[in-house]
């Protein structure tokens, strides 16, 4: 064959190759409002930097006839290229091939990139829209999957790792996604379950909807799998572009520095006034971080679980943080189960990626009840706490307001070694609040009180006594627990110079095999 010839005939198997399972099933595809395994992969990369592996592969299976069946690519995308020039590995499963169902050689494809991605130490972004283990290929493709298990594990605090589920994901196959740093579903498109509404029915006798079992709504709001719902693709892809930028490529670099407009002198005059005079009052802390950060700019991770607390990244002069804060507009940023789960998975991420924290408080301690104990709030508890006192990046703590009790130690006080831990003038630090306290402190003498209007007056002169000694900062301060009272206003400058002051940071826990998190 001549040399044209050849080259002819590559053109035309990379046309078929791009074809993927046919033109009628990438019409059935956007049909539904989804994109092909390919054109999600061009929308998210910079435009001409895909490079593409393995586009002849195909699989080796003989049974059930599936022999006559093949595909080039075999039903997966895979590759590299950049986002916002930082090299990125991807695979996209393709609906249009046998479901987008994983066979032997697809789950080997998969795993070329992420030990390459490992290799040169660059996240790996997979697409998600699979009908599971592909059928006919029996025990070869469930060894496929642990393959890819194993290596998320193995990835798992050295490169980031992204999900993102643009179709079906179910049985066994949601456990790599679930072994990622973050996942994202898209709405009404999208699932995850560990068995579907059939198997459901057959066993616990419940009627369920694929949404209701396993929705993007559902798992965003409800199961907290999901860090991330989106209402369609495209809104996907701009939004882990965007995540992207607030990660480093692996664990031995720092996250990205992006250079900001926003004065770090800015005094933001409207936090001098965002407490409300009665404690009681709930305000929006996502006013306080829109106030401090770079533009106002933050990306919310866990939008719509757990919103008592609240997570995401922010920049400060450039530099990427993580933020996490109570939200006393959701049950009064009480620490519950959820929130104590979100708040230690998220610490834990910028902590395997040295990204700095800073913390909000505006606690009132952890939820108190039967539903909380059964539920094992003692060991969810203690995942906030452990991950904020293993963590070494550099932490910096703003007390807003109420930080009561156990949640107190937990929210990166200066005993699990914050760096630099501020208060505003209106932070109230106490064993709990005045109230409470008074009732235990005085409860013996109260009952000797008989006049009903007589006790209530000796308990509100406690509770005014104890507010007196504890309902401020001064306290906290004069040990030394927090080192420096500051105008609120001032906030982002002060919150900024500490973060440069803790720039190189150096801190090792001691050498052992791994921790023992509470699990
Ligand atoms: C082989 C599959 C397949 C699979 C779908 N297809 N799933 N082929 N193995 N697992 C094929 C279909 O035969 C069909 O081929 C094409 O993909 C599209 O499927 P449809 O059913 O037409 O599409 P749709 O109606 O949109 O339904 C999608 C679906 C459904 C909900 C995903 O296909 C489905 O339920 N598939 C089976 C899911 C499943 O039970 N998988 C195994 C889970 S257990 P044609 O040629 O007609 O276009 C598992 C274990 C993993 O995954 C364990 C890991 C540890």
């Amino acid at each position: 064959m001549a040399m044209q010839d050849k080259i002819n005939e590559l053109l035309a198997l990379r046309e078929k190759a791009r074809l993927c399972g046919g033109q009628d099933k990438i019409d059935k595809q956007h049909a539904k409002g989804k994109y092909s395994a390919r054109e999600r992969i061009l929308m998210f990369l910079d435009e001409g930097s895909f490079e593409e592996f393995d586009m002849f592969v195909t699989h080796r299976c003989v049974n059930f006839g599936i022999e006559k069946d093949k595909f080039l690519s075999d039903g997966v995308v895979t590759g590299y290229g950049t986002v916002n020039g930082r090299l990125v590995y991807v695979f996209s499963q393709d609906f249009t091939v046998f479901g987008g169902s994983l066979s032997e050689t697809f789950a080997a494809k998969i795993c070329k990139v992420m030990d390459q991605a490992m290799k040169v130490g660059a996240p790996v972004i997979g697409f998600n829209d699979s009908g599971g283990a592909r059928i006919q290929e029996g025990v070869n493709s469930l060894a496929g999957y642990a393959e890819i298990f194993q290596r998320n594990i193995l990835a798992s605090g050295v490169v980031p790792q992204i999900s993102a589920i643009f179709g079906p994901c179910a049985g066994g196959a949601v456990y790599s996604p679930a072994l990622t740093d973050f996942i994202m579903m898209a709405q009404n498109s999208s699932y995850m379950f560990v068995t579907g509404p059939k198997v459901v029915k057959t066993v616990t006798g419940e009627d369920v909807t694929t949404e209701q079992l396993g929705g993007a709504t559902i798992h965003s709001t409800k199961s907290g799998v999901a860090q991330f719902t989106v209402p369609d693709e495209e809104t996907g892809i701009t939004l882990l572009r965007d995540l992207i930028s607030y990660l480093p490529s692996n664990n031995m670099e720092e996250p990205p520095y992006e250079p900001t407009e926003d004065p770090i002198n800015r005094l933001e005059d409207s936090l001098n006034s965002i407490i409300p005079d009665n404690p009681n009052q709930p305000y929006d802390v996502k006013d306080v971080i829109a106030g401090i950060v770079d533009d106002g700019k933050f990306l919310e991770v866990h939008a719509t679980y757990a919103q008592n607390i609240v997570v995401g990244f922010a920049r400060f002069n450039g530099m990427s943080v993580g933020i996490v804060a109570n939200q006393p507009k959701c049950m009064a940023g009480v620490l519950d189960i959820n929130a104590s789960r979100k708040g230690a998975r998220f610490v834990r991420f910028c902590d395997a990626f040295n990204i700095p924290l800073v913390t909000l408080v505006d606690v009132p301690g952890f939820l108190p009840g039967t539903g909380q104990e059964y539920g094992g709030i003692i060991l969810h508890g203690a995942k906030l706490l452990y991950a904020y006192g293993e963590c070494t990046v550099p932490k910096v703590t703003v007390i807003l307001r109420k930080n009561y009790g156990g949640a107190y130690c937990v929210m990166s006080s200066k005993h699990l070694r914050g760096d630099v831990n501020y208060a505003w003038p209106t932070a109230e630090i106490a064993v709990m609040g005045g109230s409470g306290a008074a009732e235990i402190l005085y409860g013996s003498q109260m009952k000797k009180i008989e006049d009903a209007e007589e006790r209530q007056k000796f308990l509100n002169e406690k509770v005014e006594e104890y507010r007196e000694k504890f309902s401020n900062p001064y306290v906290a301060a004069q040990y030394g627990y927090i080192d420096d009272v500051i105008e609120p206003r001032n906030t982002r400058f002060r919150v900024i110079r500490a973060l440069e002051s803790l720039r190189n940071k150096r801190l090792e826990n001691p050498a052992k095999k791994h921790d023992n998190l509470p699990l």
